[in-house]
C-alpha cells in the first residue's frame, strides 16, 4: 500500500515537471520579444476596443509618457497634475497650457495624438 502511494506521488510529481517544462517552453516561443517597433500599439484583440489599435493613441501614449506622465501620473491617473482619465480636453487648452513647465512646445499633430490617447484612458 505505501509503495503504491509513493509511486502515485512520484508519477504526479513527474507529470507536473513535464507539464511546467512544456508550458515554459511554449511561453518563450510565443513571446514576440522586441520584434515590434516602439510606436506600435499594445497587441490586443481588435474587437475588444477600437482605440487599442489606433496609431494616434499609440503616438499619444509615447508623447504622454515622456512629457506629461511626470505630473499626470501613469495612464493619466493623477499626480501633481489632475487625473485625466475620463476627460476630453480641448486642443487649444493643451496647446497653450501644457506641458505646464513648457507650454506652447507641442505641435498640433502631437496635441491631437495626445487627445486621442487621453480620451482612450479608462
Ligand atoms: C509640470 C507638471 C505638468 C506637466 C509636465 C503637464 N501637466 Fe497638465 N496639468 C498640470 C497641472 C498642475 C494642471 C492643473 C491646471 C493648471 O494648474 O494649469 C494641469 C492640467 C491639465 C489638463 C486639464 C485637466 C482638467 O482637469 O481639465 C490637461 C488636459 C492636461 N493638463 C494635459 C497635459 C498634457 C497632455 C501634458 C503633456 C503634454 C501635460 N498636461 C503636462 C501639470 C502638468
Amino acid at each position: 500500500m505505501k509503495v503504491k502511494s509513493v509511486q502515485k506521488t512520484l508519477t504526479l510529481l513527474v507529470s507536473f515537471m513535464v507539464l511546467s517544462l512544456v508550458l515554459i517552453g511554449c511561453g518563450t516561443k510565443i513571446d514576440p520579444t522586441n520584434s515590434s517597433p516602439p510606436t506600435t500599439s499594445v497587441p490586443e484583440p481588435a474587437a475588444s476596443s477600437q482605440t487599442a489599435v489606433d496609431p494616434a493613441v499609440a503616438r499619444g501614449m509615447s508623447i504622454f509618457n515622456t512629457q506629461c506622465k511626470v505630473c499626470h501620473g501613469t495612464n493619466g491617473s493623477g499626480g501633481n497634475g489632475p487625473r485625466l482619465i475620463g476627460k476630453t480636453p480641448s486642443a487649444s487648452y493643451i496647446k497653450s497650457n501644457m506641458p505646464r513647465n513648457k507650454p506652447g512646445t507641442l505641435s498640433s499633430d502631437q496635441v491631437s495624438d495626445l487627445i486621442a490617447y487621453i480620451t482612450s484612458l479608462k
